[in-house]
């Protein structure tokens, strides 16, 4: 017998019964499927913010609020992150398995060919003032892709989502760097495809023009392995999360038939907002803004104010009423980079500060609002020496999987509609 809702409508003194399917899930919380709801009953139902409603049904990525949990097609995170390379990430969430070691191999290989942009795409860098935002930069130069690749508006199958997928994942790291080098008045250096995906987005931030990559004055190694290691998993642990914002915003895109470029710029205009992927950079702001230990508790008593609009950045989110599990690796991460890179230690211990008062406050348990990715990414990207304009764009660079094959699922599901919600009316 299957699980059935029974709602009971009392209006007007008339009592009317409505009987509705109950949607199985593998994971997590089950759905009534209300689709017919305003057509048998003549009424809307009001989530603002959508807290309570499924848009979809999907297989990619499945977070547990109340657990800290997140699966990226049944892998949790923490045990994915600790054995397996950011490619091979990708290919686990494009394929729904991991990949051969040939395959990830032919993987690697396509996406390094892939790396170069158009010649006259590099134009576009050169009309952005310098200290134009990379993320403006970033979401004009995806959307132009759309003009000098003009192919994929109607995927017809397989073989063209795996090539749209491919062009965006190994040319947005590119867009991003060039946006950076512009933004600094520095030449843009090409990627170079006897590197890996990540050692070549640091490669392209970094190096000297003619690619004579020497030591730093103080010896070190322009791009030493641990920070390859780092940022690879940062791109990890940014790579898809169920239904937030900027991935809502890529299906809504998706719904009305626009191209698949397009979809991921709307996806980065939407991360950029500090409520979302622009809190990266936000927090590092606010823990220079807060400027001392002694000055925590005076930030934190704003925070609590329901009239101030102060916000912690980096605390807080929709689905983890727990610690984010991203977060906690990110911790992890942090302690290890202690020793070997530098790491902001008076930044640190503002943060930690911050986090020690805010778990053990009322306001804070009362709300669930614990630390989420946001909050440790910007001291561990400090030390890679991104700089922090940059933080949001490394999370796109991250997320571009993850809007890709949440986009292919919504195409593929032919269930999915345009996006079209609703209102309640209070106007004349
Ligand atoms: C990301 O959705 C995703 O999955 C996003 C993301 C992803 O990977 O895609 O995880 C990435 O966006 C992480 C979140 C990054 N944003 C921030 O760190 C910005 C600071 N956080 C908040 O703005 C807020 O917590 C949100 C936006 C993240 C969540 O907002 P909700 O779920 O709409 O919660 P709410 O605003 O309704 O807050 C509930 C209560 C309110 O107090 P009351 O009205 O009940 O008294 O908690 C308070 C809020 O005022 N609150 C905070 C707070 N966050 C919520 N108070 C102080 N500081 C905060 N950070």
């Amino acid at each position: 017998m299957k699980d059935k809702a029974t709602i009971i409508l009392d209006i007007d003194n008339q009592k009317q019964e409505y009987n509705y399917d109950i949607l199985d899930s593998t994971r997590g919380p089950k759905a009534v499927d209300l689709r017919t709801f305003y057509s048998d009953t003549g009424l809307f139902t009001y989530d603002v913010g959508f807290t309570a409603t499924a848009a979809c049904s999907s297989r990619v990525t499945y977070i547990d609020g109340k657990k800290g949990e997140l699966r990226y097609r049944g892998y949790e995170i923490e045990k994915l992150v600790s054995k397996h390379s950011y490619l091979e990430v990708c290919f686990l969430l494009l394929n729904e398995k991991l990949p051969t070691k040939e395959q990830l191999m032919h993987f690697d290989i396509e996406l390094r060919h892939r790396s170069f942009l158009h010649e006259g795409l590099k134009n576009i860098f050169g009309a952005f003032p310098d200290n134009a935002h990379p993320m403006a930069t970033l979401s004009a130069g995806v959307t132009s892709l759309a003009s000098f690749y003009f192919d994929h508006l109607d995927i017809k199958d397989d073989i063209e989502y795996k090539e749209m997928a491919y062009r965006l994942i190994a040319k947005i790291p590119t867009v991003a760097a060039f946006a950076y080098r512009h933004s600094i008045g520095t030449p843009l250096i090409e990627p170079d495809i006897n590197l890996s995906f990540t050692e070549n987005f640091l490669f392209m931030m970094r190096a000297y023009p003619h690619n004579n990559l020497k030591v730093t004055a103080d010896g070190q190694e322009q791009i030493n392995p641990i920070e390859i290691k780092a940022l690879d998993t940062i791109f990890s642990l940014h790579a898809d999360h169920e239904q937030n914002a900027s991935t809502t915003v890529v299906r809504s895109v998706a719904s009305t038939g626009a191209h698949p470029y397009v979809a991921v710029s709307s996806g980065i205009n939407a991360l950029w907002g500090r409520a979302h992927g622009g809190a990266n950079e936000s927090v590092i702001a606010q823990l220079n803004m807060i400027g001392s230990v002694e000055n925590v508790e005076k930030y934190i008593k704003k925070a609590k104010d329901p009239n101030d609009e102060f916000r912690l950045m980096g605390f807080g989110h929709r689905v983890y009423k727990n610690f984010d599990p991203r977060a906690r690796v990110l911790k992890k991460l942090q302690d290890e980079l202690k020793q070997t890179l530098k790491l902001d230690s008076h930044l640190m211990e503002i943060a930690n500060k911050i986090e020690a008062i805010a778990l053990s406050d009322e306001y804070f348990i009362k709300r669930n609002l614990y630390p989420n990715i946001d909050f440790y990414t910007g001291i561990i990207l400090t030390a890679l020496r991104i700089p922090k304009q940059m933080f949001t764009a490394i999370f796109v660079i991250g997320r571009t999987v993850g809007w890709i094959t949440q986009y292919i699922e919504f195409k593929k599901d032919n269930q999915s509609k345009i996006a079209r919600p609703r209102q309640v009316y209070k106007g004349k």
